[in-house]
């Protein structure tokens, strides 16, 4: 916390705080600036840039100085308002969770657009997180159940309250486990999906990235940057008495950039075989969808 400041007009406040984001060599300072005084006020940026000469004092100057601060430590903003939006939905967001990218929205795209389920179908989703994809794909597919895994019980606290928020907690059953292993999937229709860890240890991030996302979200051995991926296509290839993935299922990955070969072909190793493929916005190949090989 900042000690206490005295009054000052948001344009003066809005230009400092632009020249120390300029020193941190980000792209857009002013934009940035205004954005984080926005969030920090909850008003729109329209509305703060129509009311530059207002003074900001007391406790509310106090939290824009304490946010910039901890902004400029690369602290994401989406931590500071406790808030995220992801495919046109706000989640609840904090440091037990990663915060949602933009790019994941395009798993969401291929389903609703690519994946012809039933109505009834259910979707497990490990490594749930905020609980973003799965609770974005209950509230576009009315009759859809979904499960909710994840090994962090605080992330899952954050999920469950997500699931409150949007009114869903009677469609998910939430559960801790790693990946899998405590859990068979349903028989019939029905849709994995997971956006895994894949970032080795010493791959460049963005700014405050690996000093505030968790760790468990982001990181796996140098050694076996697809960990993650073999561990749940080894449980996926179980024959569906055993709790495999059934024929009618799917099962959608979220990948890195750069490593969807890879990928591919070790799911083929585990009787998998690509039916889609789709890029995010920056037209990085982020999404990949698979179906069981049938057998002879
Ligand atoms: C990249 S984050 C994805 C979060 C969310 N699905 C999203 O797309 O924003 C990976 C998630 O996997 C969880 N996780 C890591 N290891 C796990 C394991 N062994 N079993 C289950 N979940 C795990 C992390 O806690 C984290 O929430």
């Amino acid at each position: 916390m900042t000690e206490a400041a005295g009054s000052l007009p948001r344009r003066v406040w809005l230009k400092q705080a632009s020249a120390k984001l300029k020193k941190q060599s980000l792209p857009d300072p002013v934009w940035e600036a205004s954005l984080l005084l926005a969030r920090c006020l909850g008003v729109s940026r329209l509305r703060l840039l129509a009311n530059q000469e207002e003074a900001l004092q007391g406790a509310e100057r106090q939290r824009a100085d304490d946010w910039l601060e901890r902004y400029l430590c690369g602290e994401p903003l989406a931590y500071l308002e406790g808030e995220a939006h992801f495919y046109g939905r706000p989640f609840v967001v904090s440091p037990a969770v990663l915060v949602p990218r933009a790019d994941s929205e395009c798993l969401i795209e291929m389903v609703l657009a690519e994946l012809d389920l039933p109505e009834k179908s259910w979707v497990c989703d490990l490594g749930t997180g905020s609980g973003c994809l799965l609770l974005t794909l209950l509230a576009e597919r009315a009759h859809w159940r979904g499960i909710g895994v994840d090994y962090s019980r605080p992330a899952l606290e954050v999920a469950r309250s997500n699931a409150r928020r949007h009114h869903l907690e009677a469609r998910v059953d939430w559960l801790q486990c790693s990946w899998l292993s405590g859990l068979e999937l349903p028989a019939g229709p029905g849709l994995v999906v997971a956006n895994p860890p894949y970032v080795v240890l010493g791959e460049t991030m963005g700014h405050g990235v690996a000093e505030f996302e968790p760790d468990l979200a982001l990181f796996v051995p140098e050694q076996e940057p697809l960990q993650a991926y073999r561990i749940i296509l080894q449980s996926c290839a179980q024959t569906e008495a055993a709790g495999g993935l059934s024929a009618e299922a799917r099962l959608l990955f979220e990948i890195g950039a750069g490593r969807s070969a890879e990928l591919i072909a070790l799911a083929k190793t585990h009787g998998f075989r690509l039916l889609k493929r789709a890029s995010d916005l920056g037209e990085v190949e982020r999404a990949l969808l698979f179906a069981r090989v049938e057998q002879a």
